[in-house]
């Protein structure tokens, strides 16, 4: 199944967060503009983010991530357990295989 699903991390009633998995077939999909509020940034609403988008993408199937990340997001994605792929690129391209059992 191909598609486009949004999510936003909400704080009560505010949106602190968002962002998108493109769903490309074979398992796979990319990861799209992912993004904290300034405000709120740097207190781990980052790493909830990537965790719901991971569940996400485990109810519809899928078994590896990609993302191409602004360079200062390199660090954050190593943190959260992504591998970088080719870090030649102005957005350095990284991946994170999921498991259902994870
Ligand atoms: C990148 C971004 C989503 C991270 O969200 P966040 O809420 O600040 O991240 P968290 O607080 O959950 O941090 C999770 C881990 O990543 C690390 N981290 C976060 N931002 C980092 C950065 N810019 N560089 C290096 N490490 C970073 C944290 O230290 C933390 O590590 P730890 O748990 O081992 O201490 C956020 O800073 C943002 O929206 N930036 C602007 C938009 C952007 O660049 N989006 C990425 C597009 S590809």
């Amino acid at each position: 199944m191909l598609g486009h699903l949004p999510l936003l991390l909400m704080l009560g009633s505010r949106a602190i967060g968002a962002a998108r998995l493109d769903l490309t077939g074979d398992r796979e999909a990319c990861v799209r503009t992912v993004a904290i509020k300034q405000d709120f940034q740097r207190k781990g609403y980052g790493r909830t983010l990537m965790a719901r988008l991971e569940a996400l993408a485990l109810a519809h199937s899928v078994e590896k991530l990609i993302v191409n990340a602004a360079r200062d997001a390199v660090g954050f994605y190593k943190a959260v357990g992504w591998t970088i792929v080719d870090a030649a690129r102005d957005n350095p391209v990284l991946m994170k295989r999921l498991r259902a059992d994870a």
